[in-house]
């Protein structure tokens, strides 16, 4: 095969995986904000954006493909989805792709294709990146196999005497003690030639302790073949690990979370505790951010430089501009936007609100559908009451608009939709229904009536 050989990536993504015990298709649990396909699809575009990719869809195949499709990172890549449906193992889902229209194209410009499990979430691209390599000449499979302390579940590598040629793989199921005491695996990583993966898929066999026709099962046919396989020993188990159950999809998420965090201290942010906080693979932070213990940053939220993060905050899908100060304990509901400099304190829960640079919420508040201005202060325990039961232009979520310089007094709420002019003052305690006029004063509250020495009739 040349060195230009066209790249075609099948990846397996339509087993229900009855062990995770949901409805959720496997393959779109979430490891690090992201369903576990996405972390392959992502590893695919980076060495290879203009692979023909074909995804092997079944389970919940309408669910996949509508996230996949809407997911506007891959929208530049060549995606096909192929249907299988029937689960009759990763063998026929292979051949589902190889037998249709899109491995009679990769077939026919003898393509290099690999073949990746749509469920290895902390898939590394330099394994990608080995993988499509060109296969030796007489080579038609390259093999990524892996050594693990506890190999239970995974088909085994057998091997010519100890350490010789690869003979064949066997699966948990079919191996007998001696096989299963192997602790070198097969990772469901391969590269084929496009003409030995159409011809031998065809002459899988199921007769094996589960029915199925196995891709593994390949190894074998490849190994008759003199220098025919190739195999690539991965060190680093962590990287190929399959996610199958609840528990290894927490063990996953755990690894890429450390990941994560490490990479970003080493970019220039401070985090306090590396193992009591959670942040999601598309945030973005700057140098000098600060994260304290129990932070969890979700989804697509940005954090500018010099941001302090403090204990037990929640952000998700928000921004956060340079040097603003949050919590302990705030909660940023998505579509929430910090300025530079703001102060947003302690149980304070932002939900698609706006605040301005220098901006002040230092305490218990809630702010819905809020847009506030630079320089505002708001006191203790301000609420936006931004749901009142009504609809106004097709929306039940009304607006609150308070612009730069006000000043709003502690335990104030705002009835919207409802305006509060530049510069204006709302005294402590005050209800606004109504919109106050830049550098207006207003008061909402009903007036003090004090009863000298009435407290003793009242105590009887
Ligand atoms: C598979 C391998 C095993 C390997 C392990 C590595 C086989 C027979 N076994 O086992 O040797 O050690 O991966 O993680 O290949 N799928 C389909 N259609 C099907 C069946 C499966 O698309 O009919 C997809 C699944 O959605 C999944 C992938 O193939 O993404 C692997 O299937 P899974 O059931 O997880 O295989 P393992 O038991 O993990
Ligand atoms: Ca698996």
């Amino acid at each position: 095969m040349s060195e230009k050989s066209p790249l075609g990536v099948i990846l397996l993504a339509a087993g229900q995986g009855k062990r995770m015990r949901s409805t959720l298709p496997k393959v779109l649990h979430g490891v690090g904000g992201r369903p576990m396909l996405f972390h392959t699809l992502d590893q695919i575009r980076a060495v290879a954006p203009k692979a023909h990719v074909a995804i092997v869809v079944g389970h919940g195949r309408e669910l996949v493909e509508s996230q996949v499709r809407g997911c506007a990172d891959f929208h530049g890549m060549r995606i096909d989805f192929v249907h299988q449906a029937e689960q009759k193992g990763t063998g026929h889902a292979a051949r589902v792709a190889m037998d249709g229209a899109w491995g009679d194209a990769r077939v026919k410009e003898k393509a290099l294709v690999l073949v990746f499990p749509g469920d290895l979430p902390l898939l590394p691209k330099e394994i990608v990146e080995q993988m499509a390599a060109p296969l030796g000449r007489t080579q038609v499979l390259r093999l990524l196999t892996c050594e693990l302390a506890n190999p239970f579940g995974y088909g085994r590598i057998v091997r010519k005497g100890n350490r010789g040629a690869v003979l064949r793989i066997v699966e948990e199921k079919d191996a007998n003690v001696r096989e299963k005491a192997i602790r070198e695996v097969g990772t469901s990583i391969y590269s084929f030639s496009a003409n030995f993966l159409r011809f031998e898929l065809q002459k899988l066999s199921n007769k094996n302790a589960q029915g199925e026709y196995y891709l593994t099962d390949l190894v074998a046919a490849a190994s008759k073949k003199k220098k025919g396989v190739d195999v690539l020993t991965w060190q680093c188990a962590e990287d190929v690990r399959g996610v199958n159950d609840p528990w290894e999809l927490a063990q996953a998420a755990r690894f890429l979370n450390e990941r994560i965090l490490q990479r970003w201290a080493r970019e220039g942010v401070k985090i306090l505790d590396t193992v009591n906080t959670w942040i999601d693979s598309e945030v973005v932070l700057a140098e000098g951010v600060e994260i304290q213990p129990g932070v969890i940053l979700r989804g697509k939220t940005q954090i500018g430089a010099g941001a302090i993060i403090k204990a037990g905050t929640i952000i998700e899908d928000s921004r956060v501009d340079a040097g603003a100060t949050l919590g302990p304990y705030a909660h940023l509901r998505p579509g929430s936007v910090v300025g530079a400099g703001a102060k947003i304190g302690n149980f304070v829960e932002l939900k698609k609100s706006v605040i301005g640079a220098k901006t002040s919420v230092a305490h218990l508040s809630y702010l819905g559908d809020a847009e506030v201005g630079a320089n505002v202060n708001i006191g203790c325990g301000f609420i936006t009451c931004n749901f009142d039961g009504r609809v106004i232009n097709g929306s039940r979520k009304h607006k609150t608009t308070i612009e730069d310089d006000a000043f709003v007094g502690s335990d104030c709420q705002t009835i919207a939709p409802v305006k509060i002019g530049k510069g204006a003052y709302v005294a402590s305690g005050s209800t606004i229904t109504d919109d106050v006029e830049p550098g207006a004063l207003a008061i909402a509250r009903t007036r003090q009536t004090t009863k000298p020495g009435y407290a003793s009739k009242l105590k009887g």
